[in-house]
């Protein structure tokens, strides 16, 4: 380990279990000496595996809904007199669909459910940056960190309406970004992963497939959890101070491939 955290406290939201990319994260946050507090939807928090990772992580849990402002007020209050001072760093790692939950296709889209995801997977990143914008919560070359989906650029049908909810996501991190950038010296960036067998990929029809796909098309293979934790913890390290407004790929290649031999290969004529 490389001390690249050492000192630095800030905020995790999305561990759900051990398969989560945010799980991966505050593993690595804390074995990089960051100090930080987790947090997760109230009903999230009822399958208790999060205790676990307090506990080997030295961190408390406080439950937010990351729709609701006031859930956020008092986790962003909360956090700065538990770990002692501003932040440095916050990680969103918040996904949610009923559609696709419950099976809707994308062109008989129920518009209930289509905003709760929306307001789940988008709106709650302009949320949290808002109170901590409004807060001054930010230590000045602080790092907002949100996860994404290729699917807001290229279409992958079964991604459904997480794929305009990505794309929402993404501007928000450029149009915040830019408010955070000038006044606070705070940089705002998406990193988008490659497909990840976690609870809410998983939960994409078809996820194998595409997974599949994709480790084939890709020249470095599919990047997994844990790596994705590694890109994460150098976009809060202070290596990366003027990397900001930017959806960067951590995806092996993916998103910049045509079509790789392997592929080629499963349709080809045999000659
Ligand atoms: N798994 C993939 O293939 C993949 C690929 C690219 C990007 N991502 C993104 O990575 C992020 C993390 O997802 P993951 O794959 O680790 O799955 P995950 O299911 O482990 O994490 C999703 C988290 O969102 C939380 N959440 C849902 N509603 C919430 C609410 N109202 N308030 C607060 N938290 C709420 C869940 O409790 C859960 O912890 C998501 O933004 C996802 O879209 C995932």
């Amino acid at each position: 380990m490389y001390n690249l955290l050492k000192g630095k406290r800030g905020i995790i939201f999305g561990a759900l279990d051990e398969n989560s990319i945010a799980w991966k994260i505050a593993e690595r946050a804390h074995e990089e000496g960051a100090t930080f507090v987790l947090t997760n939807a109230p009903v999230a928090l009822r399958m208790g595996a999060i205790n676990e990772l307090a506990k080997k992580t030295n961190s408390e849990v406080i439950p937010a809904d990351a729709t609701s402002m006031e859930d956020i007020e008092n986790l962003v209050t909360k956090s700065m007199e538990i770990l002692g001072g501003k932040l440095d760093f916050v990680l969103h790692s918040i996904g949610m669909s009923v559609n696709v939950r419950k099976g809707i296709h994308y062109t008989e889209q129920n518009y209930k459910f289509t905003e709760k995801g929306w307001d789940i997977s988008a709106v709650s990143f302009h949320k949290v940056m808002n109170v901590l914008y409004h807060n001054d919560a930010m230590n000045e070359w602080g790092s907002i960190v949100a996860l994404t989906y290729m699917a807001a650029q290229r279409v992958f049908p079964d991604y459904n309406d997480m794929a305009d909810n990505k794309a929402y996501l993404e501007s928000i991190a450029r149009s915040f970004g830019y408010f955070f950038g000038t006044e606070k010296k705070v940089r705002v960036n998406t990193i988008s992963q490659s497909p990840t067998p976690t609870t809410a990929g998983s939960g994409v029809k078809g996820f194998d497939g595409f997974f599949n796909y994709a480790e084939k098309m890709s020249p470095l293979g599919n990047a997994t959890a844990l790596e994705c934790a590694d890109y994460t913890i150098s976009l809060f390290s202070d290596l990366t101070k003027k990397v900001t407004l930017q959806n960067l790929f951590h995806d092996g290649g993916f998103s910049n491939m045509g079509v790789s031999q392997s592929i080629i290969e499963n349709f080809s004529d045999n000659e």
